[in-house]
């Protein structure tokens, strides 16, 4: 909040205080429409019925009283009852300091308990598919924007380094594949056999049971079988912190499945002794939930003794609880995963153990707009193969339209560009609705694209360049005679939204909110800077408008890294 907004609030909440004799929080919003007031309230109408008033009785008691407050140029009633106020140019323009420090991360507290954001955790053994972009993607902004904003976050990648698909593969290297060893083999080899062991199971189903014989062999330890499962790590481990490279992906811990195999004995042997872990049938150990929750039982030990994703998901819960005392645990996975999660958190909860806030956020399916994409049968679509193609794509965009970048730069750019494309041509969709792939959409310069934000950016740049303006001018404090022109009051408004926006991506974990506002920015400053002339304008106004200018160059470019996007220079 800046200055003027606080005080707003504060008097206003006086007001409602002496008139009414009530108790309220009262905040005044920076309306997405400016054609509403600078800043706007709908305090009225949230207070005037339980008081028993008219809304338009409650706001003007509040004009009244903020009507005359220094910075406040007019204040009016709209609508139903709400109070717009409009800010003097002095007021408006000394709140973006407030933005500035909004850029800059705020300091993580030691002390604070951390929040552990889980997220991309492949199952290896297999490549990276584009699909794992989703929990990726999002999972990272997430993890940049509450990082961001002062919190010890955990980035935590759970590999699924355990289970059923290294039984699978040693299955098929057995029978396909023995004439080399496996450390030899590449991870698009390991594929192949994976992929032929499911069309083969297709007509052999002994297969199945072949492979659930050797997982449960690898998980007593047979020798031969943990080092076949220690080569297929090292192979994916290797491919897999290439691809996270070249996404700007890290994480804090990569402690995956496997790390809960002896961790699982101590939580089953609490359940049954609490009775929450029942025999059911054939001899497998599972919970049961009450009716009303319709959920079916979670089953929590096979019955040939075997352990599942979720025995190792409740010992991963009671690990990280004891060992990080988290105050919030956030975990990305696919829509598909949605029951497992509501099955395990009730599982704790009848063990009776206090967890921190979580969220099992869920990102959907993907679609592929191009049938080429989405109809390679059995087959995964590589990540991989997909990031080379975007940057292909984006080298073609640049020859067209920045052609005189060159050499290293250009090699740069296109990197930039295409991976950039890609990922934020899913932080830019709203992940509760269906996703959608399309090349069309995520590599041009129309749209909420990220060819658009980096353009935008190396174009306010460019006027920085040209003023040989400082990156980050500080605005000396401007009269009120000096009257804003829309262009500029638009754009300082915008920015000064920056802030709330963060907050409200982090309250419901949608990158796409701060995707959304960096689009928003960009059209407000390309409007300011068609119709504001910066370099030509005379002082004052010339230096305020490059002021604007290299705020808005800061906001994007911290918004779109938040967004896992980086932004050039030049373009
Ligand atoms: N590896 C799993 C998969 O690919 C996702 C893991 C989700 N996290 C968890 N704690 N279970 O399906």
């Amino acid at each position: 909040m800046f200055d003027i907004q606080k005080k707003l609030a504060t008097r206003s909440e006086e007001i409602l205080h002496d008139e009414f004799g009530i108790s309220s929080k009262v905040s005044f919003d920076i309306p997405r429409d400016t054609s509403h007031g600078d800043l706007t309230s709908s305090i009225a109408l949230e207070v005037s019925r339980p008081i028993k008033k008219k809304p338009q009785e409650v706001a003007e008691k509040i004009i009244s009283g903020i009507q005359s407050m220094d910075g406040v140029s007019s204040a009016t009633i709209a609508g139903a009852g709400y109070v717009n106020v409009t800010l003097t140019s002095s007021a408006l323009l000394s709140g973006l300091s407030s933005v500035r420090e909004t850029c800059e991360p705020k300091k993580a507290s030691k002390k604070s308990a951390p929040v552990i954001i889980e997220y991309s955790q492949p199952n290896i053994a297999k490549p990276l598919g584009v699909h794992h972009l989703l929990s990726t993607i999002i999972g990272q902004a997430l993890s940049n924007l509450y990082r961001h904003l002062g919190e010890n976050v955990l980035a935590w990648n759970y590999i699924g380094d355990w289970g059923t698909q290294f039984g699978k593969l040693s299955v098929a290297y057995e029978l396909w594949g023995k004439e080399k060893p496996v450390s030899s083999y590449s991870l698009d080899e390991l594929l192949s056999l994976y992929v032929r062991f499911h069309e083969e199971a297709e007509k052999d189903a002994s297969l199945e049971e072949k492979a659930r014989e050797a997982s449960k062999k690898l998980e007593e330890g047979d020798k031969t079988l943990r080092q076949f499962w220690k080569d297929v790590i090292a192979i994916t481990k290797t491919s897999l912190a290439e691809l996270y490279q070249r996404l700007h992906v890290s994480f804090d811990l990569n402690l995956g499945e496997s790390f809960y195999e002896d961790k699982m004995e101590p939580v089953l042997q609490e359940g049954i002794k609490k009775k929450v872990f029942k025999e059911g049938e054939q001899g497998a150990l599972i919970a049961e939930f009450s009716e009303e929750t319709k959920m079916p039982p979670y089953v929590i030990r096979r019955s040939d003794g075997g352990t599942l994703y979720s025995t190792r998901d409740i010992a991963q819960m009671r690990y990280r609880i004891d060992t990080y005392h988290p105050k919030a645990m956030y975990i990305l996975t696919d829509v598909a995963q949605k029951l497992h999660f509501e099955q395990l958190i009730a599982t704790c909860l009848q063990l009776g153990w206090e967890l921190p806030e979580f969220e099992n956020v869920l990102v959907p399916r993907m679609r592929f707009a191009e049938k080429s994409m989405s109809t390679r049968k059995g087959n995964i679509l590589k990540l991989e193969e997909v990031l080379d193609e975007a940057v292909k794509r984006a080298e073609s965009l640049i020859e067209e339209k920045a052609s005189d970048i060159q050499g290293k730069e250009r090699e740069e750019l296109a990197d930039m560009v295409g991976i950039g494309a890609v990922a934020y041509g899913i932080v830019s969709q709203n992940r509760k609705m269906e996703m959608v792939f399309d090349w069309k959409k995520i590599l041009t310069f129309e749209g909420n694209s990220a060819p658009y934000l980096q353009y935008t950016h190396a174009r306010a740049c460019s006027v920085l360049r040209k003023a040989e303006a400082k990156k980050d001018i500080a605005l000396k404090k401007v009269s009120d005679d000096l009257a804003l022109e829309k262009g500029e009051r638009d754009l300082a408004l915008t920015l000064l939204r920056f802030e709330r926006v963060l907050l409200m991506t982090q309250k419901d974990r949608m990158p796409h909110i701060l995707s959304q506002y960096l689009y928003e920015l960009s059209q407000v400053f390309n409007a300011f800077y068609h119709t504001c002339p910066i370099l030509d304008a005379s002082e004052p106004v010339r230096t305020l408008r490059l002021f604007l200018t290299s705020l808005t160059a800061r906001v994007l470019s911290t918004g779109a890294s938040i967004l896992t996007l980086r932004v050039p220079e030049r373009m």
